[in-house]
């Protein structure tokens, strides 16, 4: 039997690099986003990978009841779920005394309320498949900068929920890691990725630290994983 992944934001970025790494490792992929062609052309793009299934599904993760359907919509086609992946998330930096309450309500209610309401609506399926949860944080969720009011108030949340939720749900044999990743080259921003990114983490790095996390061995949990470029530029002499 397939194991089974749903992974939240997996229509481009980090999210798309999970997929690409779980699908070459014979898992079932579903993957959600909010912007229908986005999800369209991942499909077309995931379907070419491997021979294990894809499943797209529109869902927005500030969404409670989305959320419930989406993971509904998994374990109705796959009868289980495995692998819970909290990776949608968004960016808006400026200063506090700039800060629209527009922009402090999007990143507070993505990067903190849609991984509440992703892990929430997962916790049935994965205590019957004795599953695996990764939420997505940031080197942001440990180290604070100027305009990352909101961005670092949203990551240093998640990095305590992820690791207060860990300890709530092991007696469950359910596993949770929270990724901590420094520069990834991906949309996050509005950036788009040119060869001016090389020296940064990829999408890919990241899907191959996930697929080596779900094949340790069991009694060992990594729960909080730092990674960061090897050299960044400012560190080149
Ligand atoms: N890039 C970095 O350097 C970096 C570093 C550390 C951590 N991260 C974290 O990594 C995660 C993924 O970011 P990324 O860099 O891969 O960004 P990205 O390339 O912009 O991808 C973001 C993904 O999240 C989806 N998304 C955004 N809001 C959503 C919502 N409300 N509901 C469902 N899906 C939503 C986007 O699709 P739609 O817009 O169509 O919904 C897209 O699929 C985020 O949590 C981010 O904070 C990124």
């Amino acid at each position: 039997m397939k194991k089974t992944a749903y992974i939240t934001g997996g229509s481009k970025g980090i999210g798309l690099g999970i997929a690409e790494a779980l699908l070459k490792d014979g898992v079932n992929v579903a993957i959600t986003a909010r912007t229908q062609n986005d999800l369209n052309e991942a499909e077309k793009h995931l379907k070419t990978i491997g021979d294990a299934e894809v499943l797209v599904i529109k869902s927005d993760v500030r969404n409670l009841a989305d959320e419930e359907n989406a993971i509904q919509q998994v374990v109705d086609k796959w009868g289980q779920l495995d692998y819970c992946i909290a990776n949608a998330g968004v960016g808006k930096f400026s200063s506090i005394d700039e800060m629209s309450e527009e922009d402090w309500n999007a990143v507070i209610d993505i990067n903190v309320t849609g991984v509440f309401n992703t892990v929430k609506s997962a916790i049935p399926a994965l205590k019957k498949s004795k599953g695996y949860i990764f939420t997505i944080a940031s080197l942001a969720g440990t180290n604070y900068f100027e305009k990352g009011a909101a961005y670092n108030a949203s990551k240093f949340a998640i990095v305590g929920f992820s690791q207060a939720i860990m300890l709530d749900l092991r007696s469950y044999d359910i596993k949770v890691t929270t990724i901590m990743p420094g520069s990834v080259a991906t949309y996050f921003n509005g950036h788009t990725p040119t060869a001016a990114d090389a020296w940064k983490i990829q999408p890919e790095d990241i899907g191959q630290m996930v697929v080596d996390l779900v094949h340790m061995n069991p009694r060992t949990l990594p729960s909080k994983v730092e990674v960061r470029p090897a050299v960044p530029p400012s560190a080149r002499k």
